[in-house]
């Protein structure tokens, strides 16, 4: 139990008061349209509001509507995602966009049921578009609302067992009405308030009923479980550039880890770089390979990843794609196409530093 009698008017009293202005936000009183909320959400999945931001003003001038973005090539909508990462996301949103328009009509559907149908939307994600596009009175449990729902009652049962009793505890605050500000206004107190370390409980409008706070345990919830060790994986990548300055890129496999995305060639990953000799059969044609110093490292999800660059420099001839299947990218059009987070850490290793290859990396989480 609480203290306060009705913590969501408290809370929405702060939101009116406080509330962010973001680009995907209807201004106070207005519900902003499916179409945006849902855009917005799936950027938002594992990727900060400032990250987002540029992305989702850039999709919304390019497409903006959701049979627009459905009638796109998906290499464009992959292309306009580089950089945002878990590219699952990317073929997701065109594949719900074709469902939205060619089958429902043009019309996203109003129940977070219905809405979980779509590819790419899971119960958080359709959470927040029936609420905050729809004010149906659901939940929308992101890290940040978890936090302060976990704080509030003081719900110390780690993570992930506790997410379930969580969620049940933020239905019961969601209000009959204003279910979508109440969604956002959790979201930004979270994210501006009940901060993850030192929360600024002296402005929080819920600190009169906030369970945490009067044990002093806020900054110790929510509780995580121990982060297991990810395991290292390291291999061998190939960056050739031709006479002009292009790189070889090919298509990884359409299953799997980054499907069907570019890189430069890559051998296998294991647990030790490969010796000399087995990098010069692991590359994708024989020329003057060299290693270059250093090593390219990067967090994914389940495992890290250290990789050697080799690079060669194909004077004079442009030789065929690895398998036929690759292709010359111009280094000028490298950070216009879609590239992994990872291989542009590579390719960026491999080119002599003359100006910024890529735009800034724009997310925080690993992929
Ligand atoms: N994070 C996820 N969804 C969000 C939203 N609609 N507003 C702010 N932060 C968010």
């Amino acid at each position: 139990m609480t203290l306060l009698t009705n913590p969501a008017r408290a809370l929405l009293g702060w939101y009116d008061k406080h509330r962010r202005v973001l680009p995907w936000r209807a201004p106070a009183g207005r519900r902003a349209q499916p179409y945006h909320v849902w855009l917005s959400e799936i950027m938002l999945q594992q990727t900060t509001v400032q990250a987002v931001a540029d992305y989702y003003r850039k999709f919304l001038l390019r497409w903006p509507t959701v049979g627009a973005l459905a009638a796109a090539p998906l290499d464009e909508v992959l292309a306009a995602w580089a950089g945002l990462g878990y590219y699952a996301r990317a073929r997701n949103l065109h594949k719900a966009a074709g469902v939205v328009a060619h089958e429902l009509g043009g019309t996203f559907p109003a129940t977070a049921a219905e809405l979980r149908k779509l590819p790419g939307v899971g119960p958080y994600t359709a959470g927040a578009i029936a609420a905050i596009a729809f004010d149906q009175p659901e939940a929308a449990m992101d890290a940040n609302a978890e936090r302060v729902v976990a704080r509030l009652y003081a719900m110390d049962e780690p993570f992930p067992g506790g997410k379930a009793k969580l969620l049940a505890l933020g239905r019961k605050l969601v209000p009959k009405k204003r279910a979508g500000d109440f969604a956002q206004a959790l979201m930004d107190l979270g994210s501006a308030i009940c901060t993850v370390k030192r929360p600024a409980c002296g402005n929080c409008p819920l600190a009169a009923g906030c369970a945490a706070r009067a044990t002093g345990l806020a900054e110790t919830l929510p509780v995580k479980a121990p982060k297991r060790a990810r395991p290292l994986k390291r291999g061998a990548a190939f960056v050739a550039v031709n006479a002009a300055g292009a790189v070889l890129l090919t298509k990884r496999p359409e299953k799997g880890l980054l499907a069907s995305m570019l890189e430069p060639p890559l051998g296998p990953w294991t647990t030790k770089f490969p010796s000399r000799e087995d990098a010069l059969a692991q590359a994708p044609f024989a020329a003057a390979w060299k290693k270059l110093p250093g090593l390219v490292r990067h967090g994914f999800t389940h495992f890290e990843l250290e990789v050697e660059v080799w690079t060669a420099s194909l004077d004079g001839r442009v030789k065929p794609g690895h398998d036929g299947k690759g292709k010359w990218v111009a280094r000028e059009t490298l950070g216009s196409v879609a590239l992994p987070t990872v291989m542009r850490k590579i390719i960026e290793h491999a080119l002599p530093d003359d100006g910024p290859l890529f735009r800034a990396k724009t997310t925080t989480p690993r992929r």
